[in-house]
């Protein structure tokens, strides 16, 4: 494991977590989300499990937030729901959900943690579900007045805010794949809520820069694009997947373009007028988030765009079956600084994987956690040692918490969660990283 003191004097260490996965959603008045329905819907979600209790966060925040500080992290990631703070997603404001937020950041000041808010991360509400959602033009608009509510209330504590965790997951994964809720697949729903999730990026940028928020970023996910063998075709594939995934949102956010590799496949179903929309989306931040988890082996396959078919690889694997590559996290870092941020403070936003845990006799031996981690903070430190201005690193998750279409099968925390009981145990990576965070 490493130490604290490897690092440079101001790194920040931290660990994070989303509104929905912890919350319990039921409570407090919130409105119902895409979610809620996705998952209610037979075949979506392992289990038919939602995020109405997931680990009570509501009422267990104080002792959630008591595990943070203990552990002698730094900074605390966490997210706003839309719905629980405007139940239709537009128009009257849920006082008890805003009061939630404002106890909450109290709560992380209190404990000498500092708070970086997401705005979105994926619940929609389903009110404007029902009006198209992503998919809708007037959703950046929407998103900018929830943005304008929830910082009028937190915005003069946070540490830092970006407005949307991955797009390419609010985008493809939701609308192409049909993973996530909304479970679309359809190109010119995925076309529209990739462009739209920018835009809405943009506007809650702008809308908090008006009102003099500050240390404002994005946050987006990365994953290694390994072609299976040197085959042009094959090549071809992980190149559109690397374009598709690693290249888009960033290619808008931080050079106001869309990747040719991308344009192929989308343009005729992108919205008209799509270029005029890139002094928005490319309006000027103070720093990038990566998220990032593992690599995926690719190889052409027949048929329609994008031509991508995934194969196992030969790697250790997480219980998600992803491999694990920490060379992956280095060369996005280094990608990141020099093609796209060039200077701009870098933070490792999220990094964590899912293991089969369980207590025995109070304990729960995560070695293989320990092993990742320490795997990946060496990935960071040796970007570090190259100069790339990496100002932090987050662990995904705190708790055990809801896997979105895997329910609560998979086990991502430092801390074990009951999901019956609502103890919590903190694992053997919780330990370790606490012991080296004081050295
Ligand atoms: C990320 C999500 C997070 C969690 C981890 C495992 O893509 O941001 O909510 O699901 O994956």
């Amino acid at each position: 494991m490493i130490n604290r003191s490897d690092y440079p004097a101001d790194f920040l260490f931290g660990t994070a977590t989303s509104a929905y996965q912890i919350e319990g959603h039921k409570f407090g008045g919130a409105g119902s989300t895409h979610w809620d329905s996705f998952a209610a819907t037979p075949g979506n979600v392992m289990g038919l499990g939602n995020g109405q209790l997931a680990c009570d966060h509501y009422h267990r925040f104080e002792e959630d937030l008591d595990l943070v500080a203990a552990a002698g992290f730094d900074t605390y990631r966490f997210s706003t729901s839309w719905a629980r703070i405007i139940p239709d997603g537009v128009g009257s404001v849920n006082q008890q959900g805003l009061d939630f937020y404002d106890r909450l950041t109290d709560a992380m000041l209190e404990r000498g943690l500092k708070p970086a808010a997401t705005l979105y991360h994926w619940e929609m509400p389903s009110a404007l579900e029902d009006r198209g959602g992503w998919r809708n033009s007037d959703i950046a608009k929407l998103f900018g007045d929830f943005t304008e509510v929830v910082m009028a209330c937190i915005g003069d504590r946070m540490f830092s805010v970006a407005p949307i965790n991955e797009p390419w997951c609010v985008g493809w994964l939701s609308h192409f794949e049909g993973v996530h809720a909304p479970g679309l697949r359809d190109i010119r729903a995925t076309s529209r809520a990739m462009h739209h999730v920018l835009c809405a990026h943009g506007t809650a940028i702008a809308r908090m820069r008006a009102l003099g928020i500050k240390n404002l970023g994005a946050v987006c996910n990365f994953e290694y694009a390994n072609p299976i063998d040197n085959e042009p075709e094959n090549c071809a594939a992980a190149a559109r997947y690397d374009a598709i995934y690693n290249r888009f949102f960033m290619g808008g956010i931080f050079n106001k373009a869309y990747p040719d590799l991308v344009l192929e496949g989308i343009e005729p179903f992108l919205p008209k007028r799509w270029q005029d929309d890139f002094d928005l989306i490319g309006v000027p931040i103070d720093w990038c988030g990566i998220n990032y988890y593992t690599r995926s082996n690719l190889g052409h396959k027949e048929g329609a765009w994008p031509n991508i078919q995934t194969h196992e690889g030969p790697l250790d694997k997480t219980e998600m079956g992803w491999e694990i590559y920490s060379d992956g996290l280095f060369d996005f870092i280094m990608r990141t600084h020099q093609e796209y941020t060039l200077g701009l403070p870098i933070y490792v936003t999220e990094n964590g994987m899912a293991n089969d845990d369980f207590v025995k006799n109070g304990v729960v031996n995560d070695d293989a956690r320990l092993e990742y981690i320490s795997a990946h903070l060496l990935a960071v430190l040796k970007a570090v040692k190259q100069g790339v201005p990496l100002a932090g690193y987050y662990v995904w998750s705190l708790l055990d918490n809801y896997e979105w279409s895997l329910g609560y099968e998979k086990r991502f925390g430092l801390v074990h969660v009951d999901f019956e009981t609502q103890k919590r145990t903190p694992k053997k990576s919780y330990l370790e990283l606490k012991k080296a965070l004081k050295c």
